[in-house]
């Protein structure tokens, strides 16, 4: 699924993320284990502050594990509950139930003093389009979830997913816009597929990734692709379309098409696990 922002579209989602937030006491932010932080909306500290917060690096599966772990340390130092996960297989989902607990300590000791026991917590999922935030909703509540709404006490037209006795789950995600108008951060959404492809040049985009991944990935494309790593990315990318034999009539290479394989196979995991940005540069 790919979503274009509109002025309009940033202001209704804004106004729907306030009025939700009020009614929750975890926000449960997804984040792309790739892009940890280009895939985050600057904005989300300030509507999420005074609620617990939980950080899952999703799409863990596709990003390099030493990298998911450094993440990991990076976010818990900032004061967050952060966890990988990876929705569309399960992995990691079945901890979240404690991490959830974990996350929320300091409301549910409020509540104990206040003589207030076992009211369950309340969560929401956020975050960019395509993160996964369905995805990560289904692994959690399962098909056999109970959804509770329009009953007393549980605010009129909102659906809340019963995931336990101990927390129940806004069953609409609450939608961020990225940062996109930073380059670099519109450069790496655009690698991930986040970004319409129509709106950039496939062959500019796939020729930085290609030097990205000579820089940083050395030997990743030679070894998928049989070429070798030398010149700048276009160079690579005429490598590709050789060995894949894509060609236009005259017998040109078709760089476009090349272009295309390789962010097709970049973005599905083909290329093995590749994180795009690091903690320690942030
Ligand atoms: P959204 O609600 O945040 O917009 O995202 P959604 O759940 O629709 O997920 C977007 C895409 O990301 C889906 O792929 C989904 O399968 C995939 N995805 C979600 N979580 C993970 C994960 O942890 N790892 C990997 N590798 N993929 C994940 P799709 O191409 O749209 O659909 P499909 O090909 O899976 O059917």
């Amino acid at each position: 699924m790919h979503f274009q922002w509109y002025p309009g579209h940033m202001t209704k989602a804004r106004r729907m993320m306030q009025e939700n937030i009020k009614l929750i006491d975890l926000v449960i932010e997804l984040v792309d284990a790739r892009i940890p932080m280009s895939s985050r909306n600057p904005d989300i500290d300030e509507l999420g502050k005074n609620k617990a917060r939980l950080i899952l690096l999703n799409k863990s599966d596709l990003a390099e594990e030493k990298w998911n772990d450094a993440w990991i340390e990076y976010f818990r130092g900032k004061g967050y509950s952060a966890v990988k996960v990876n929705s569309k297989k399960g992995g990691g989902i079945k901890s979240i139930h404690s991490v959830i607990q974990d996350a929320c300590k300091e409301k549910i000791e409020r509540d104990r003093k206040r003589g207030i026991l076992n009211r369950p917590v309340r969560a929401m999922v956020v975050g960019i389009p395509n993160v996964g935030k369905s995805t990560f909703i289904n692994a959690l509540a399962g098909k056999a979830c109970a959804k509770t709404g329009n009953k007393p006490g549980v605010t009129k037209g909102k659906q809340w997913i019963r995931l336990n006795k101990n927390v129940e789950l806004l069953d609409t995600p609450g939608i961020l816009w990225p940062k996109f108008e930073d380059q670099n951060v519109g450069l790496k959404l655009a690698y991930i597929g986040s970004i319409k492809d129509e709106i950039l040049n496939t062959e500019e985009l796939a020729a930085e990734l290609c030097h990205f991944l000579i820089e940083k990935y050395s030997g990743v494309l030679a070894k998928k692709y049989g070429v070798e790593e030398a010149g700048d990315g276009f160079a690579l990318l005429r490598s590709v379309a050789e060995s894949r034999h894509c060609l236009v009539r005259g017998n040109e290479f078709d760089t476009e098409k090349a272009a295309r394989l390789l962010l097709d196979d970049f973005r599905n995991g083909r290329l093995g696990r590749i994180t795009l940005e690091f903690p320690e540069s942030m």
